[in-house]
């Protein structure tokens, strides 16, 4: 039987990311979830009427679910589950300040999830993201390495941007990485980053750097500020659908994801942003960046910042 991925929340996040799935033509199925009624039907409809024009075969379905579970039977026996249901934030807000009502619809979702897929690996997106990624594996009852969260290939490709962008070369030759939380604690990491193989440090300055670094760490709030309704969506979904190809094609792609950290760095029992080995169990294995003495204390307060918050979750 071919593979089935399915996409709860057919908001902004979640419709991109189900039509760049879809469009990968690796898929034989794509569900699209909402409760919106009619909402995830008529998006799956129009998608699936683009697939002559762009020449792909998967198939998109769209259902409608309810927060209660009714409806799920759609996405029973998925391979990947991709969680975007939740609320988005608004300009002034930061992604902490909707943990309270995205907790509910997270733990809602995961356990449905769990009971009508009980072998996918989950790809969270909804945030606050490191802790809805806890709470996500909490609820599901999931091994670790099969619940992770998408943030840091976002967060790094937004820094890739402004790099390629600032020296004005094309984003190919760039390579950059972010670690540490999709939040206040995200740690752009300077000294694994290279413009064609040139360590980013010989073409620009300390100052020049830090201001990148700070735009990347802003990154989700200027788009934020910018549509003044809703957050970014393009970068994000493309993101997380790279995440779902990685782990269908069991591809062992090395990739910036939020995922358990288990005595890695000198850091143990979190969800936190570091870069993994994606395949079809999930999260293979967590790879150990080589970082300055500088990134792996901030590494570490973002470990700490984010243990604070998960620890919350479990009551929410
Ligand atoms: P949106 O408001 O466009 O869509 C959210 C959708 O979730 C809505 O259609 C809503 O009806 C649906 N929903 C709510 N409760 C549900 C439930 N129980 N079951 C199924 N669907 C449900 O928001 P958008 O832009 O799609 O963002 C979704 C989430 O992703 C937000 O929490 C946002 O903060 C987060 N996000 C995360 C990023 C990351 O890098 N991790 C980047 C961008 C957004
Ligand atoms: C972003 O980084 C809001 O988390 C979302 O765009």
């Amino acid at each position: 039987m071919g593979s089935k991925v399915s996409v709860v929340g057919a908001g902004f996040y979640g419709s991109t990311t189900a039509m760049r799935l879809a469009e990968y033509n690796i898929f034989e199925t794509v569900v699209l979830t909402d409760i919106v009624e009619g909402k995830p039907e008529g998006l799956a409809l129009d998608m699936n009427q683009s697939r002559s024009i762009e020449g792909f075969e998967t198939k998109i379905i769209g259902a409608t679910t309810t927060a209660e579970g009714a409806g799920y039977e759609a996405t029973a026996n998925s391979d990947v589950v991709v969680i975007t249901a939740g609320l988005p934030r608004k300009p002034g807000m930061s992604r902490m300040d909707l943990i309270g009502v995205n907790a509910g619809i997270v733990r809602g979702v995961a356990e449905n999830i769990a009971k009508h897929s009980p072998n996918a690996v989950i790809i969270v997106v909804s945030n606050p993201l490191d802790e809805m990624t806890a709470l996500a594996q909490l609820a599901t009852g999931f091994p670790r390495n099969r619940v992770m969260g998408q943030a840091g290939m976002l967060d790094t490709a937004r820094f890739t941007n402004f790099v390629a962008e600032k020296l004005g070369v094309p984003v190919s030759a760039v390579k950059t990485l972010t670690l540490g939380s999709h939040g206040e604690t995200m740690v752009p990491v300077p000294s694994r980053c290279t413009v064609n193989g040139t360590p980013l440090t010989e073409k620009l300055s300390a100052a020049e750097i830090e201001e990148l670094v700070v735009r990347t760490r802003n990154g989700g709030a200027e788009v934020v500020a910018l549509l003044k309704t809703g957050s970014a969506y393009y970068a994000p979904s493309a993101a997380a659908a790279r995440m779902a190809k990685a782990v269908i094609e069991d591809s062992g792609a090395v990739m910036p994801v939020c995922a358990w950290v288990d005595g890695e760095f000198g850091i143990s029992g979190v969800y936190l942003g570091v870069e993994a080995k994606i395949g079809r169990s999930g999260i293979q294995k967590v790879v150990e960046t080589e970082l300055s003495a500088h990134e792996l204390a901030e590494l570490k307060v973002a470990a700490e910042a984010v243990r604070t918050k998960q620890a919350d979750v479990q009551s929410l």
